[in-house]
């Protein structure tokens, strides 16, 4: 078996990591069951990323569990979703705790049912003192509607004279959103073949390495996020300078 784990310089271990958890109905169409199952088995590759992220020392995991397009399935899946959630909250309370991962939720979360926005902010809450990794579930969330509300916050600030149009920068713009406390991510993971973003953390991703992954997400283990930090690793992040200049 490769060592993935002992191939990964510690010194250069991204910040903030993104997956967009894709591929849970085509894993069950695959293996013969309904999407739910494909759904549940998801949660395992939930928490092979966590412990992964854990023991890799990264500070935040963003992880794309619910778009706000994701409204749209139908009634028995988005439940089903929802109860999903609920369920694993609850059973990975104790593990969080246990290893000091901190939760937090990005996304229109008052638009949850109330059973479940009660749950999520428990979980928070009873998390927040924790200083190990910053697991950040992205719930009913819109990148453009995170940028729309933005600047509407900025248009009502100006509005209200407390801040000239000239002084807007990228800052102004950063600092309204549900990221505002997080530095952007490094790298962006896609499972399942899609080579898409899917309205996922538009702004935030200018600079991020893109990772794109045919296996479905409920296949995705440990040793496939390794390799997925690896191949960053590997990759010369110039921002727009030359190779001779990020050498220097
Ligand atoms: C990702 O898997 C989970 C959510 C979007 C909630 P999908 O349910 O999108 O799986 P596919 O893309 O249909 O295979
Ligand atoms: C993106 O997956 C959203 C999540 C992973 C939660 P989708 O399956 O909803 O994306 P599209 O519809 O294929 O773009
Ligand atoms: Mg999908």
């Amino acid at each position: 078996m490769k060592d993935l784990f002992g191939n990964i310089n510690k010194n250069q271990i991204p910040k903030h990591v993104a997956v967009i958890m894709d591929g849970n109905g085509r894993w069950a169409k695959k293996n013969g069951l309904i999407r739910t199952i494909g759904h549940s088995n998801g949660v395992k590759s939930v928490r092979e990323v966590v412990e992964a992220s854990t023991e890799l020392g990264i500070s935040i995991l963003t992880l794309y569990a619910f778009s706000s397009e994701n409204w749209n399935r139908p009634r028995l899946e988005v439940n089903a979703l929802l109860e999903l959630l609920v369920k694993s909250l609850n059973k990975e309370l104790p593990t969080f705790q246990k290893n000091n991962i901190r939760l937090e939720a990005i996304g229109e979360i008052h638009s949850l049912p109330k059973y479940c926005h009660k749950i999520l902010q428990e979980t928070i809450q009873k998390t927040s003192k924790n200083t190990g990794l910053k697991l950040v579930l992205a719930l009913s969330y819109s990148s453009k509607l995170e940028i729309l509300n933005s600047v509407k916050k900025i248009a009502q600030k100006v509005a209200d004279e407390k801040i000239n149009p000239e002084d807007i920068n990228e800052d102004t713009i950063s600092k309204e959103l549900y990221t505002a406390n997080y530095p952007d991510p490094d790298l962006l993971i896609r499972t399942s073949g899609e080579c898409r973003i899917s309205n996922f953390l538009l702004w935030q991703i200018a600079y991020a390495e893109l990772y794109f992954s045919p296996k479905l997400w409920p296949d995705f283990k440990k040793d496939d996020f390794f390799e997925a930090i690896i191949e960053y690793q590997g990759r010369e992040r110039r921002f727009g300078k030359t190779a001779e200049q990020i050498k220097r």
